[in-house]
């Protein structure tokens, strides 16, 4: 039986509960791109996973935030944490948002699932059905030019951490061998044009990019991605 997001919810929760690098760095980047205008807003959180982004959005001000995640026992953790009267949750797929009333958000966000989802521009569909014209979405990806299947971490002849990267333009399915890795249910490594154009289809325009360089716990413990970003984020605003 193949690993999925349900089999490793509880490692995943305990993971971010004790204090996860990766996990910092792309909520701190999410965070910074937030609009000011979150704060009385409602948003959808999809891929919620255990609560961690959902809080965060909450805890900058929203006045309503949902969680969508396909895994109930994901959405059963996140009930398990602490937050304001304005979180819910909700399972849902998130390529077809059914639960969800059209046009009933002012923003999105997706933190570190896109990757997990099949189809792509069946998400960004479903995200802009249920959002308002004008509204925003913010997300945070594995970088796709450098979270490639094939890439190898190596030490380049000054001792610095590098990263030979081969195999960028094999789009496909695939797992980590990692048994501690998050990768281990497995992602969707897609170029990073195959987003944007993605993005472009749906109608979303891109208004702000990031590519956090690692600080804090992420870059003492993986000094690589003080060299080469770990994640890609982006915040884009619905203009049918
Ligand atoms: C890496 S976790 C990210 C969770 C959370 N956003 C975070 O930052 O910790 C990916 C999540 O995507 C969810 N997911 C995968 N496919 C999905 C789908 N089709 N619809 C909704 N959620 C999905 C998984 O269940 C998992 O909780």
């Amino acid at each position: 039986m193949e690993t999925t997001w349900s089999d490793i919810a509880g490692w995943y929760d305990d993971l971010i509960r004790a204090g996860s690098g990766p996990h910092e760095t792309a909520v701190g980047c999410l965070q910074g791109l937030l609009p000011p205008e979150v704060a009385g807003q409602v948003v959808v959180d999809v891929g919620c996973g255990q609560g961690l982004a959902t809080r965060t959005v909450a805890a900058a001000g929203a006045a309503r935030v949902v969680g969508v995640d396909s895994s109930a026992e994901m959405v059963a953790l996140a009930r398990g944490h602490a937050a304001p009267p304005s979180v819910e949750y909700v399972v849902d797929d998130a390529q077809t948002l059914a639960s969800l009333e059209p046009g009933s958000f002012d923003g999105a966000t997706c933190q570190l699932a896109l990757m997990d989802i099949p189809d792509l521009d069946a998400t960004l569909g479903a995200l802009c059905r249920v959002l308002r014209p004008g509204g925003w979405f913010v997300f945070v990806i594995g970088h796709p030019c450098f979270l490639v299947p094939d890439a190898r971490p190596t030490n380049d002849r000054d001792g610095l951490p590098a990263l030979t990267v081969r195999g960028y333009f094999d789009e496909r399915f695939w797992r980590s061998s990692n048994p501690q890795g998050v990768r281990r249910a497995g992602n969707h490594h897609r170029t990073l044009a195959t987003y944007l154009n993605s993005l472009v289809r749906a109608g979303l325009a891109v208004e702000e990019v990031a590519e956090p360089m690692a600080t804090g716990r992420l870059g003492a413990e993986r000094p690589l991605y003080r060299e080469v970003p770990m994640f890609f984020a982006a915040r884009t605003r619905h203009k049918p």
